[in-house]
């Protein structure tokens, strides 16, 4: 049974689907950070390599995505989050998974911004027309999530969030 496969989604464009059942706290697949876009080394147009598919990491270090994890999609009510364990990224089940279930994370927990776009994950928690960036989350959802934050962001954003903790544990 293949871990994850690749298909048409629902939410956008090309998704990722489980191909094994998953419990919370499982690792469901681990991200291939190999490829860091430098100016030494800068992206491939000729080669596919997009500025879309990049990833923005903790220091400015930037990171083209690889399939198949460049395809996750993004869900207002996901049922992963991304962990880095001794320096490389984990997508890990948030929720129970079950085979053909579309794998989807949060972007806006650990991003930072304030791009506006427009969701079509479609459940009942979507935020629609909404900010990029995870301080721009309602407040109960900061906190829902807060334990899901990456060592990296808390240590970027460390000031935000222990003004969050003062107000959750006040
Ligand atoms: C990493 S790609 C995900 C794979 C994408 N479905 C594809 O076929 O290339 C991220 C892009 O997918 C789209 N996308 C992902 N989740 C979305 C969502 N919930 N609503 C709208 N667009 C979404 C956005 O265009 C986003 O910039
Ligand atoms: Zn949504």
């Amino acid at each position: 049974m293949p871990r994850v496969s690749t298909r048409e989604s629902l939410i956008h464009g090309t998704g990722v689907f489980a191909g094994a059942p998953k419990r919370p706290g499982e690792i469901v697949l681990k991200i291939d950070d190999s490829r860091v876009v430098t100016e030494a080394d800068p992206l491939d147009p000729r080669n596919g390599e997009e500025e879309h598919h990049c990833d923005y990491l903790s220091g400015g270090k930037v990171v083209l995505m690889r399939s198949p994890e460049r395809f996750i999609n993004h869900r207002c009510d996901p049922n992963t989050y991304i962990r880095t364990i001794a320096g490389d990224r984990y997508v890990v089940a948030l929720t129970e998974i079950h085979p053909g279930d579309e794998i989807t994370y949060n972007y806006c927990i650990n991003g930072d911004g304030d791009t506006e776009w427009s969701c079509s994950c479609d459940s009942p928690d979507c935020r629609k027309l909404h900010l990029s960036g995870f301080f721009h989350l309602p407040e109960a959802v900061q906190f829902r999530y807060l334990a899901l934050l990456d060592d990296w962001f808390i240590a970027e954003n460390q000031d935000e969030v222990d003004a969050l903790k003062r107000r959750i544990f006040i």
